[in-house]
């Protein structure tokens, strides 16, 4: 299939706009995978500030990262993303949510539509010019649909001179395919 789901389109956004040296966020780190592919991005004069509150997704991204000898760029925070003014005084060039729980984990340990929003409006006071927010929304499953639609209602009213909000969803496939939001900020 030529079309790319919601992840693979976010990684390819993350490989447009990241560049050797930048400062991003990960701010669902689950088992560790978007953390991984953007400290790699990042590269060795980069920095990746990653937010779960579960300890295992700590432990777990901890794991692969070392493995890969990339935890020294990496900052590792137990605490929810509403939370990331606290943690990080610097611009960033991207923020990545991956939403919904951990993959294999506890489902009903996951993000929320309102902590979503607030978490959001966070990153968006740090974002560089160009700098983009990326969401990929699973809906479907247990909270998914009410975190989306909320997320949905409060995207639109984003000041369109300062940020562009993009949504792209496929419209017929089966199961509830993930959908992509994409806010890039303009000035
Ligand atoms: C779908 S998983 C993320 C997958 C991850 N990006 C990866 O590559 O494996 C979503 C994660 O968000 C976490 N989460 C839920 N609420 C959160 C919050 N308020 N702040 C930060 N993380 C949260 C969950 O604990 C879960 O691990």
């Amino acid at each position: 299939m030529v079309l790319k789901q919601a992840l693979a389109q976010s990684h390819e956004y993350a490989r447009m706009v990241v560049k050797e040296g930048d400062t991003v966020v990960d701010a669902t780190m689950g088992n560790g995978n978007d953390t991984v592919f953007l400290a790699e991005l990042v590269g060795k004069t980069g920095k990746v500030y990653a937010f779960d509150i579960q300890s295992i997704a700590l432990e777990k991204t901890d794991e692969k990262l070392s493995q890969k000898n990339l935890e020294k760029r990496c900052i590792l925070i137990c605490d929810g993303h509403e939370n990331m003014a606290q943690y990080i005084k610097e611009p960033v060039k991207l923020v990545m949510f991956n939403l919904g729980y951990r993959p294999g984990g506890d489902h009903s340990i996951a993000t929320t539509g309102e902590t979503t929003m607030k978490a959001v409006y966070a990153a968006m006071e740090n974002l560089v010019v160009h700098g983009l927010i990326i969401i990929v929304i699973y809906h479907g499953g247990d909270t998914g649909f009410s975190e989306r639609d909320y997320i949905l209602k409060e995207l639109p009213k984003i000041d369109s001179k300062s940020f562009a909000v993009m949504l792209t969803k496929f419209l017929n496939l089966p199961n509830n395919p993930p959908m992509l939001v994409c806010i890039e900020r303009l000035k």
